[in-house]
């Protein structure tokens, strides 16, 4: 049983279709079709909506956008979904409309609804809002006709002049029901859509199920649904399981849980890692980063995914459970090969371990990609390196998008080890053996021969870059 807030409304809803997508639910259960469809990929924003959530201390609401064609009905446990249709009432737009249309916002409007939804997480954010984090905050979604100076402008003023709206009249109420709604266990029985809040239910429910797909944000998975016309039997979501949201930083680590929203991990890692902020922020838009976990990008095991480099070059760990017992594993022995890990059938991520940074490390990640936002990597590579009195004493690296799996490139981290930083056979080695170590494949985001000549030359940027210890990389490229 899902138990969410619809706008006002408690819903109960006994979920027998796990691939019912929270926009299906929204347009053909409820016929509000003022959130809109456009891709069902996850890349225009047109089904924008907002999601509700006290926060940990229970005082505030948290107001974050998804993207609700690639959100499976689990996400909604527990929280509120706000759409469109219940911004404004009959009297009076919500002021993100109203300066919506002052501005001359929309056009056709198909693009209008997702627009307005994320302009209305701002208008809750607590962030001073200017022009830049306007742009982030609409990042994700896409308007063919208007023109986005307008839209931005609208979102601006509206935030310029923020008052308090219905929803924080409400703010209490909407608390303590949300607090009711989510206390409520998952029903033991169900079949369809399992929703454990403990390891040993998650345990059982896989040993019962095993047929049955883990799912985390669903931003991968339901592109199987919506794209691939794939439908699953059932579902293990992982959305109630408290014990892998949680971040820790301790004295020497950073431990991210598998279900940590990427948004939430991108936080806790730039705060050590500060150079890695722009990896993060181009990884796909901010609804998706809302949605999407860590685990699942590692546990996808993509050969394109952004954080795996990360985490082979910062030489993580990863904690594999079955319930019974934990296992950890170094983040280079973790992937076998195309998609495959190795995960046994009955385990699951529960932890990631990040070491922190050391005094002389230093660490620049680079994604190219076609478009600078919201696009897949045709090559990630993130280099690490420690240098004592200018020697190099030691380097990892990650790359994605040259190999069947995220790889490191051992000949390269042994090779400069001993050499002078600023000796120029650093760069000429560094650039021969990766324009050599990968065989890569042509494919629709780059060719072979570019995907070799991008990560020499990558090579010889963080060369460039890393020269002095003034210059650190703020910057990172879409085209090498
Ligand atoms: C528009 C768009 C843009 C994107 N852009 C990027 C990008 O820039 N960079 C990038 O790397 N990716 C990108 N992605 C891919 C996707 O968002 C990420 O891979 C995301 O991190 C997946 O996490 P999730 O929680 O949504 O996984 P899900 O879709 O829920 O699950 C993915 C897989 O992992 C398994 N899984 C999930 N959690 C666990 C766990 N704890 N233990 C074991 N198995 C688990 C699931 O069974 C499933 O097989 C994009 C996707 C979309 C739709
Ligand atoms: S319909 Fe395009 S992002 Fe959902
Ligand atoms: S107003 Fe037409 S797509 Fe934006």
């Amino acid at each position: 049983m899902v138990r969410f807030l619809l706008n006002d409304e408690p819903v109960e809803l006994q979920v027998n279709d796990p691939n019912l997508t929270v926009l299906r639910y929204l347009r053909e259960q409820q016929s509000q079709c003022g959130t809109k469809e456009g891709c069902a990929a996850g890349d225009c924003g047109a089904c924008t909506v907002v999601v509700a959530a006290p926060t940990p201390t229970g005082d505030e609401l948290q107001y974050r956008t998804i993207n609700s064609c690639i959100a499976l009905m689990s996400s909604l446990h527990g929280k509120q979904l706000i759409t469109v249709e219940n911004l404004g009432n009959a009297k009076s737009l919500h002021p993100v409309q109203q300066a919506m249309v002052d501005n001359h916002g929309s056009q056709c409007g198909f693009c209008t609804p997702g627009f307005i939804m994320s302009a209305f997480a701002l208008y809750h954010s607590s962030v001073e809002v200017d022009r830049e984090e306007a742009i982030h905050a609409l990042s994700g979604n896409l308007c063919r006709c208007t023109g986005y100076r307008p839209i931005i402008d609208a979102a601006l003023s509206a935030c310029a002049q923020r008052q308090p709206d219905q929803f924080d009249a409400q703010k209490e109420q909407t608390i303590s029901a949300l607090l009711k709604l989510g206390s409520s266990c998952a029903d033991k029985d169900a079949q369809a859509l399992i929703m454990p809040t403990n390891r040993q239910q998650l345990a059982d429910a896989m040993a019962s199920h095993p047929l049955a797909k883990l799912v985390a944000g669903s931003t991968d998975l339901a592109l199987d649904i919506t794209q691939g016309q794939q439908q699953f039997d059932t579902l293990i979501s992982l959305s109630q399981m408290a014990e892998l949201k949680q971040i820790e930083i301790t004295e020497h680590t950073l431990e991210i849980g598998a279900m940590a929203a990427l948004n939430d991990v991108a936080c806790a890692v730039t705060e050590v890692y500060p150079q890695l902020q722009e990896l993060f922020t181009r990884f796909a838009s901010l609804p998706i980063r809302n949605q999407a976990t860590l685990g699942g990008n590692i546990a996808n095991a993509s050969p394109i995914g952004d954080t795996p480099p990360v985490m082979l070059a910062l030489e993580a760990s990863l904690v594999l459970d079955n319930g019974e017992e934990c296992r950890t594993v170094a983040a280079r022995d973790f992937f076998t090969g195309y998609r495959q890990t190795v995960m046994a059938k009955n385990e699951w991520i529960r932890r990631v371990i990040i070491p922190k940074k050391q005094p002389n490390q230093r660490v620049a990640a680079y994604k190219i990609s076609k478009r600078q936002e919201d696009d897949i990597s045709a090559v990630c590579a993130v280099f690490s390196l420690t240098i004592e009195n200018h020697v190099v004493t030691k380097l990892t690296s990650g790359f994605g998008g040259v190999a069947a799996t995220p790889v490191c490139c051992p000949e390269l981290e042994q090779a400069l080890v001993g050499l002078t930083w600023s000796d120029p056979t650093c760069l000429a080695t560094g650039k021969q053996i990766l324009a050599n170590a990968f065989s890569p494949i042509d494919d629709v985001r780059a060719s072979a021969a570019y995907r070799k000549q991008v990560l020499a030359n990558l090579w010889h940027r963080f060369w460039l870059e890393h020269q002095t210890d003034n210059l650190i990389p703020t910057r990172v490229v879409s085209h090498a």
